[in-house]
């Protein structure tokens, strides 16, 4: 396999239910010269489908680039009844910019088609992919093409919790929660994958010095990322006791750009899919070496200056 040339960006693959810290996501990845977004696939969760799918488009003209296929995927959970998240995304999913109908139409083909036909025409271990919502998507293929994992050599989802063990219920974190079965499937394919789990997405936090910081700097994409985390903060400080929102998706696009502000433990992560008040919590066993990577600390700060470079390159 040749390895990519150092300044080569790397060529990703997101799947995604935006969702304002989805849209985030998407915005530094569209922003940052180390990534390569091939294509994005919309999966239900935070809102239902045909509204993460339209949000992935309005992020992709907004940041000037339309182009990038916006395939919609599985409109509802393997098994369990559907959940979202409208008390923080807004009924858009999407809170805090104006919402419009975006000029590129939906790519052709179902989303979980288009996973199958990329990674089954992948050379081995030469995919890097992003799951930022409920994992629906990427379960229904690997049901349907399990040979496919094969093509993955780095997966990186927000998912879980540990230390923080959940968000939507005391034991599950939403992405988890939405979907335990297509989760399950997810972690027991024995793909390498980086987990940005509660544990680590509730230190990193949009407080109101970095806020500040983010929202003075000039540039379009500044102020719709200030206004996005704004609207983000009202929706968690209302549900959350006053806290601030924490950067949960845009934590698995830094962690690409720069692993390094990341401290990371091997494990295996495994999770509860039996009836009960313990459905959809992750359970995280050490291991020698993998095949997950459970990261446990970010430095915060190293996190919005990576954020705020690429915003003022873009002013
Ligand atoms: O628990 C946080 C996760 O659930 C994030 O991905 C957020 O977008 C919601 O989908
Ligand atoms: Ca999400």
């Amino acid at each position: 396999m040749t390895a990519l040339p150092k300044s080569a960006p790397l060529p990703l693959i997101i799947d995604c239910d935006p969702g304002i810290d989805d849209a985030v996501m998407l915005m530094i990845a569209l922003m940052s010269p180390k990534l390569d977004v091939q294509a994005i696939t919309a999966v239900a969760g935070n809102v239902p489908l045909r509204l993460t799918s339209r949000n992935a488009r309005m992020i992709c003209e907004r940041m000037g680039r339309p182009d990038v296929p916006v395939h919609a995927g599985c409109p509802r959970p393997m098994l369990r009844k559907p959940v979202t998240a409208e008390d923080f995304h807004g009924m858009s999913g999407i809170e805090g910019i104006e919402i419009f109908e975006p000029k590129a139409p939906l790519a052709p083909g179902h989303g979980v088609s288009e996973l199958i036909a990329r990674l089954s025409a992948a050379r081995p271990a030469s995919q890097t992919v992003i799951l930022s919502g409920p994992m629906t998507n990427l379960a229904a293929a690997l049901v349907m093409a399990p040979e496919i994992a094969n093509s993955i050599g780095h997966l990186v989802v927000m998912a879980g919790g540990d230390r923080i063990s959940g968000n939507v219920t005391p034991f599950a974190e939403f992405n988890v929660f939405a979907d335990p079965h297509a989760a399950a499937i997810v972690f027991d394919a024995n793909i390498r994958t980086t987990v940005l789990s509660l544990d680590v997405t509730h230190t990193v936090r949009a407080e109101a010095p970095r806020l500040d910081s983010l929202g003075k700097l000039p540039g379009t994409d500044a102020r719709m990322m200030a206004d996005l985390l704004a609207a983000g903060n009202k929706l968690e400080a209302r549900w959350k006791n006053g806290q601030m929102a924490p950067m949960h998706d845009p934590s698995t696009v830094v962690y690409l750009i720069a692993p390094e502000i990341f401290q990371t433990r091997p494990c295996r992560v495994s999770v509860v899919t039996r009836p009960g008040d313990q459905f959809g919590r992750t359970k995280v066993k050490d291991t020698r070496s993998g095949p997950h990577s459970w990261v446990t600390a970010a430095d915060a700060d190293a996190f919005f200056a990576v954020i705020e470079t690429l915003l003022k390159a873009r002013a």
